[in-house]
């Protein structure tokens, strides 16, 4: 039962019986070889801590982060095409969301629309921004955003082309679905997913739609990935730190040097992060770079981080050495996968609980006290 799933690990075994191959490759997924996707977990894995004994503390889990407290010091990274994995599935998410006060990071390539998530996260919800070639596009979409109740802005810098997703490759993927014989197949030995998402209707990229040339039949996916950007700059953040007055964060960074030229350029926050293993093959894992990039920016930057967190001893882990706020996309799409919105609250109660255990057998009682007094060097 997905309700007594016993870690995360779990819930994406439950995924991979419950959807079709093409939908779970296309979130478990990495790019090239998929060594990077394995490296930010044994990266993870090869951190050893330090318990502290005799302590008795009972921890205070919450953060503060852009002049606001979140009860919780993890979060639900930007995940497109979200409602494949299953029908509601975004939404169940933005619930859980408000229900923990854990922030939940909207993506452009959502397959709700950004206006339904921030209805159902309140003050919880982000937005992420890949940036369009049209000005127009970005103006409209930070407007829309800031009109429903956002005021964190992530823009994605870490896409100047697509990654090589042999996994999807394979599955001869690509929307709208193509119904090969393989993936009748797939969806037929699927009925409950097929049902499921026949109801729903296929996922979409709503926070595109009105944007869309009109007249024009060319299928949604192929004019936003020809929309969104390749070739961003530094320069291409002037404009959206000039109309953005909330706190704007760079995603996607790796390397200590950008994630300065990041903030020289008025961001906010730094998100250290190698798309979980989806772009570069040969990328760092994302907690061997969130260290160096903490010593290089110092102890007082915004640095936020992603990659390969599974568990509340990994969120714990990314805390003690130096972010100020941890995020996963798979770990919450394994819960909708496995079992809708059941599913997605087990995976958020499996990391709430294990933070918690884990605070307790390190003996912190805050999570601004982890630092790396707790790494077992
Ligand atoms: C299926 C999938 C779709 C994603 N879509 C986006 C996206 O639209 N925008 C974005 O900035 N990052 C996207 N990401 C990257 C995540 O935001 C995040 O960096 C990554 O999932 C973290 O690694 P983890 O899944 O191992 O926790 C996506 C990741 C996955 C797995």
């Amino acid at each position: 039962m997905v309700k007594a799933a016993p870690g995360i690990g779990d819930l994406a075994q439950a995924a991979r019986r419950r959807i079709p191959r093409f939908a779970f490759d296309f979130l478990d997924g990495g790019a090239g070889n998929e060594a990077g996707v394995r490296r930010n977990r044994e990266r993870l894995d090869a951190i050893l801590l330090k318990p502290r004994c005799a302590v008795g503390v009972d921890p205070d889990t919450s953060v503060c982060l852009f002049g606001r407290n979140y009860a919780l010091p993890f979060g639900v990274a930007p995940v497109g095409m979200g409602n494949l994995m299953w029908p509601g599935g975004d939404l169940a998410l933005a619930r859980l969301a408000a229900t923990h006060g854990i922030p939940l990071v909207v993506s452009t390539a959502a397959t709700t629309s950004l206006e339904e998530m921030a209805a159902a996260a309140g003050s919880n919800a982000w937005f992420q921004l890949y940036v369009a070639r049209d000005p127009a596009i970005n103006r409209d979409l930070l407007e829309r955003a800031w009109r429903a109740g956002i005021r964190v802005l992530v823009v994605t810098t870490d896409v100047p082309i697509p990654g090589d997703r042999r996994r999807d490759r394979r599955n001869r993927f690509v929307l709208p679905f193509r119904p090969t014989l393989s993936f009748i197949a797939q969806v037929i030995a699927h009925p409950e997913w097929a049902l499921a998402t026949l109801r729903a209707g296929p996922p979409g990229f709503p926070n595109y739609a009105p944007y869309r040339p009109r007249g024009v039949s060319r299928p949604m996916a192929e004019f936003m990935s020809e929309q969104i950007k390749g070739d961003f700059r530094w320069s291409d953040l002037a404009p959206l730190r000039q109309q953005w007055p909330g706190s704007l964060v760079v995603k996607g960074l790796l390397a200590p040097e950008d994630a300065a030229l990041a903030l020289e350029h008025g961001a906010d926050a730094v998100w250290v992060s190698n798309h979980g293993g989806r772009q570069l093959d040969s990328a760092p894992a994302a907690v061997d770079a969130l260290a160096r990039v903490r010593v290089a920016l110092g102890p007082h930057a915004v640095v936020l981080m992603d990659g390969g967190i599974r568990s509340g001893e990994d969120v714990a882990k990314a805390h003690i050495l130096g972010a100020n706020m941890v995020f996963s996309g798979r770990s919450f799409y394994y819960g909708t996968a496995a079992g809708g919105a059941a599913g997605a609250a087990r995976a958020m109660t499996l990391l709430a609980e294990d933070l918690r255990r884990v605070m307790v057998q390190l003996g912190a009682s805050g999570i601004a006290e982890l630092d790396r007094r707790w790494l077992w060097e």
